[in-house]
């Protein structure tokens, strides 16, 4: 499996990889071939770039200009869900059609044992989107995955459940302070902790910089509905910590963020069926990874 892996990279053929946070469609990021088939399989849009992934800081290091405040984050938070946005090096070899043309490269190590194996064991950099198509829920299963692509990607590599459940934190350094693109799975509370200002957000209708965050991006193909006390007529029912006695399921009966993240995908995938006709979700708290899982359920709700 792991040479066949490293085989298919050469070859800039795509395969999909577990990581802590959701599987990836991953291929070698110096390769335009490789960058191109992501995006082809993705139907996604080229001027949306991907995350690199790599197996350490000292590798990332050689492609990214890193401040202190960079350095240290990486230090603190890598292997994890952290996406750091940073100025490419002048002689950075990772495809430009990765990072959509852009100045600027998004780097992350994840931590899922399998895929650091692979990273550490592979030459080059690797280009890795979430594993779905573009506009549907990101996999958090092996199954999710082969639902999605079957037979179109070479080899998918089973890593188990995603612990995480939700897609890294995004923050960008390559500017004057630090900007929140995306809340994921690192809690923006441990990251305001390394910096002095503020961490700011960027706006709903500012200039996309993250174009993940296009508005509707996370969609079942049933409306939903948000901060929701019972469900109407045909809906089915989302719960958290038990609020509502008819509920279909609940992302954590104990009111565990965490595992609610864990979970979120899966449930939306598991309750947008025929027999509803809407999934109605119970108020989730705005704080720590509820605010991530507010931010997908919103653009889930947007139409
Ligand atoms: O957890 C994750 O981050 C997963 C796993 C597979 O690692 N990956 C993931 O990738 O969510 P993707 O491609 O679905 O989302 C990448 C996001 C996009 O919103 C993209 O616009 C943003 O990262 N991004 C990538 N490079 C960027 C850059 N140079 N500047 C700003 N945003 C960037
Ligand atoms: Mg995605």
């Amino acid at each position: 499996m792991r040479a066949q892996c490293l085989d298919l990279w050469r070859r800039g053929d795509v395969v999909a990889i577990p990581t802590e946070t959701v599987y990836g469609l991953a291929a070698d990021a110096t390769n335009d071939r490789g960058v191109a088939h992501i995006y082809a399989l993705k139907g996604r849009p080229t001027f949306n770039p991907l995350i690199i992934h790599v197996a350490n800081l000292e590798c990332a290091e050689k492609f990214a200009e890193f401040s202190k405040a960079a350095y240290h984050l990486a230090s603190y938070f890598w292997p994890g869900p952290l996406t750091l946005v940073l100025k490419r090096k002048a002689n950075c070899p990772i495809s430009l059609l990765a990072s959509a043309g852009l100045d600027t490269i998004a780097l992350r190590v994840p931590a899922h044992p399998v895929t650091l194996e692979l990273l550490k064991a592979y030459e080059n950099p690797i280009a890795a989107p979430s594993a779905n198509r573009s506009n549907t829920i990101s996999p958090t299963s092996a199954d999710d995955v082969r639902a999605a692509f079957g037979s179109d990607i070479p080899l998918i590599i089973d890593g188990g459940p995603c612990e995480v459940g939700l897609e890294s934190t995004i923050l960008d350094l390559s500017g004057d302070g630090p900007v929140l693109l995306r809340p994921g799975g690192t809690p923006i509370e441990a990251l305001q902790a390394f910096f002095l200002m503020p961490i700011k957000r960027i706006e709903e209708g500012a200039i996309i910089k993250a174009p993940g965050m296009l508005k509707r991006h996370y969609a079942p193909s049933i409306p939903l509905r948000m901060n929701a006390l019972t469900p109407e007529s045909g809906e089915a029912f989302l719960d958290f910590g038990g609020q509502c006695p008819h509920h279909d399921l609940d992302l954590s009966p104990t009111g565990s963020l965490e595992e609610a993240a864990a979970n979120l995908f899966r449930m939306m995938r598991t309750l947008d069926a025929p027999k509803f006709k809407g999934i109605a979700v119970a108020p989730i708290p705005l704080k720590e990874l509820g605010l991530a899982i507010n931010d997908r359920l919103s653009r889930a709700a947007a139409s």
